[in-house]
């Protein structure tokens, strides 16, 4: 007999190991935690929805076009997302993969980032600033939660991918990548310090 696994959901996660990835760490913490404090707007916007904590999403979503810092990011994205895509077997001979937001996350203790996913946009993903120990990872969905009617719980020896969800784990220096459509949520920081993501997504036209 044979048991097949179809219609896999792939998720990419790598590490940006150079010694010159530590020095662009240290600048985009440092940009990350600058625009926090000069963004008065982004202030306002997080306060409405994003509570406890301060996200760029409403304000500054586009910072690989503004600074420096963030389109060097996006060049080692840029090379991480088309290996994704190629293992995706995405046909874009005729079409660009490019990105088209780019937002700062700061989450400060006992904050949460609600579940969803990133509509009109092809890829999406997460680079880690700053996690602290203990920080909560990426928590994300299966796809096919919303149709699984009388399906049973899993036994205690289920595979980890067996499970409704899955929490990545969320590493300084790491970037995970995923389809847009996958749900995801950020489960609340309870550690003592601040977690600091970039996040971003990738559409193609
Ligand atoms: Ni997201």
């Amino acid at each position: 007999m044979t048991v097949r696994s179809l219609f896999p959901t792939l998720v990419y996660t790598a590490s940006l190991q150079a010694r010159r990835d530590a020095v662009l760490n240290t600048r985009l913490q440092q940009e990350c935690r600058q625009l926090a404090v000069d963004d008065v707007a982004g202030q306002r916007w997080s306060k409405r929805n994003y509570p406890g904590g301060y996200t760029s999403y409403g304000t500054a979503a586009r910072m690989h076009t503004i600074s420096p810092t963030f389109a060097r990011l996006e060049a080692l994205l840029n090379g991480h997302v088309k290996r994704f895509t190629r293992t995706l077997a995405f046909d874009l001979r005729d079409r660009k993969l490019v990105m088209t937001d780019c937002w700062v996350n700061i989450m400060p203790p006992g904050v949460v980032h609600g579940l969803h996913l990133h509509p009109l946009s092809t890829i999406s993903g997460t680079y880690y600033v700053a996690t602290p120990s203990g920080a909560p990872g990426l928590k994300v969905e299966d796809p096919r939660l919303s149709q699984l009617m009388a399906s049973p719980p899993r036994t205690a020896r289920a595979r980890r991918t067996q499970g409704p969800w899955i929490e990545l784990p969320a590493k300084t220096g790491a970037l995970i990548l995923f389809e847009s459509w996958l749900r995801h949520e950020v489960p609340m920081n309870q550690t003592h310090s601040t977690r600091i993501s970039i996040s971003f997504n990738y559409g193609w036209f």
